[in-house]
């Protein structure tokens, strides 16, 4: 039976999922380690509502298991040393050099664990790819751990993560499923076992589905190529809607009520973002490109190409309404973080969208009830458009919402945190100036209502 866990990488999967075992197993000490150390240190702040990530419910949960069984540390030495089974958990984000180059994911940091699990591990150990990886990715660890001079075993097993930010650990506590996949050998079966019985101190033993290795690494990316495909096919209506008076609400709803097809998911935007589903559709198109299968990798690559196009013409449409030019017009960005109740902006609609206003020079103002002014300086500097300098210009960061509207010529919603439906609209229209511009890229507000109160009203899929 397992008594120690560790888990290398304390980040939005590694932090909640972690957070969760340890507190439905309190028999298991569970150490989470990272070279981080501000996050560490954050992790470990006495105010628990400081910790890194911000979800619904985690910070309880922190509060209740931490120094009980859960701890956070830098040491990951001493915590692969004490552990019977070690997640890794560290980030795997697409390639920004060499071949593969904007496609393949990044691997070095899973191969550094790799190394360092052999290096430090002093008796058997099971393994457990929590990362997204591409397929046959283990048996590449594999290789690393079995070339040890030392007499230590190590079994992998694939256990990917499907929890989405903002509801982390509601779909931690009740998942749809748990997936573990194992070697087909009696030491594999017998690693799973393992790993099934950690889980299945909360979670009913018919979702706890086992399979190959192989079948599980590519399951997460399948899946997360299938919810994005979703989610770019209703925003690809959400355009046809505009040009023909459809409302992509009531298309949605519509074939949302055939069982076959589902409501989840049907949701149209300014695009999808997270750190998530580019990356994996991108890793599916490079894998399916390695091997040579080039419709493979063209029907998944359009899910990206029409993800781009759409953020893309929800930037141009603000120019374009607003007469043609943004040049020196402020313009209220509602929400940075890329969906509600997360802090995480990787990948956010409205990183884009900034820059694309910023190309024609707006002023912007932003507000996000979690997102720092830090955070937002740091995500437009990374796309190398302009000088830091230029983008400290181009955009305020502002903690009161209300300090957004004042000679506003437009706003844009990005994200759509609870809170933008209740303010009151009558008194922002009253702040800016007119015509007073709404665009509202997650269909929150009710169009009628905000164009009764005066507002010139662009929702996204409303013709
Ligand atoms: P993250 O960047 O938030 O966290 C990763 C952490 O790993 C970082 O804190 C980093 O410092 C640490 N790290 C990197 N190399 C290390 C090393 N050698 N030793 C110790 N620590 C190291 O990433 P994340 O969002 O938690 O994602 C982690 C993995 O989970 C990725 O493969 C991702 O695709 C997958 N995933 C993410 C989500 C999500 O919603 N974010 C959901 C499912 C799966
Ligand atoms: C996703 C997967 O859902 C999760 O299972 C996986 O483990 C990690 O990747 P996440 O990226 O955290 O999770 O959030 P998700 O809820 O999937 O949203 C991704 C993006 O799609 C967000 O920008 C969201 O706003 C957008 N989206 C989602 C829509 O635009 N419309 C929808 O109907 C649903």
């Amino acid at each position: 039976m397992v008594k120690n866990i560790c888990c290398i990488g304390a980040g939005y999967v590694g932090g909640p999922t972690m957070t969760v075992i340890a507190a439905k197993c309190p028999h298991i000490k569970v150490n989470v380690v990272d070279i981080n150390t501000k996050r560490i240190e954050a992790w470990n702040h006495s105010d628990v509502s400081k910790i890194p990530i911000y979800e619904p419910g985690l910070s309880d949960l922190v509060q209740q298991a931490r120094g009980r069984n859960l701890f956070f540390s830098t040491e990951v030495d001493q915590a692969i040393k004490e552990a019977d089974m070690i997640f890794i958990s560290v980030n795997t984000p697409t390639k920004t050099y060499g071949v593969g180059k904007g496609m393949a994911a990044d691997l070095k940091y899973i191969e550094l664990c790799a190394r360092q699990i052999a290096d430090v591990a002093e008796d058997d150990k099971i393994i457990v790819e929590k990362s997204t990886l591409p397929v046959r990715t283990a048996e590449a660890l594999k290789n690393i751990l079995d070339n040890t001079s030392k007499d230590v075993k190590f079994q992998i097993l694939s256990n990917p993560e499907f929890l989405a930010e903002g509801t982390a650990v509601q779909d931690l506590l009740n998942p749809d499923r748990v997936l573990i996949g194992g070697e087909q050998t009696e030491e594999g079966r017998m690693a799973q076992k393992a790993l099934v019985d950690v889980y299945a101190n909360w979670v009913p033993s018919d979702r706890i589905l086992t399979t190959n290795v192989w079948s599980s690494e590519l399951s997460k990316l399948t899946a997360n190529a299938f919810l994005a495909q979703r989610v770019s096919s209703i925003n690809a209506l959400s355009e046809l809607c505009e040009k023909t008076e459809a409302d992509v609400n009531e298309v949605a709803r519509a074939i949302g009520t055939d069982s076959r097809i589902g409501s989840k998911f049907l949701k149209a935007s300014v695009g999808f973002g997270g750190s998530c589903f580019q990356k994996d559709i991108l890793n599916l198109v490079y894998i399916s490109r390695s091997y040579g299968l080039q419709e493979v990798a063209d029907y998944w690559e359009q899910v990206i190409i029409m993800n781009d196009h759409q953020k893309r013409r929800f930037a141009s449409n603000i120019v374009k309404t607003l007469y043609n030019t943004v040049s020196g017009k402020k313009i209220a960005m509602l929400g940075w973080a890329f969906k509600k109740d997360t802090n995480d902006t990787r990948e956010s609609a409205s990183i884009y969208v900034a820059d694309d206003l910023l190309n024609e020079q707006a002023e912007i103002v932003v507000y996000d009830p979690k997102v720092t002014a830090e955070q937002i300086y740091a995500d437009l500097d990374y796309l190398n458009t302009r000088s830091s300098e230029e983008n400290r210009k181009g955009v305020t960061v502002v903690n009161d919402p209300m300090e957004c509207f004042d000679q506003a010529h437009a706003i844009a919603i990005m994200t759509e945190w609870d809170e933008f439906k209740d303010y009151d609209w009558k008194s922002i229209y009253n702040k800016m100036l007119k015509p007073a511009f709404l665009f509202d890229g997650r269909m929150i507000l009710d169009h009628d209502k905000m164009e009764d109160i005066g507002f010139k009203m662009y929702t996204i899929g409303k013709g």
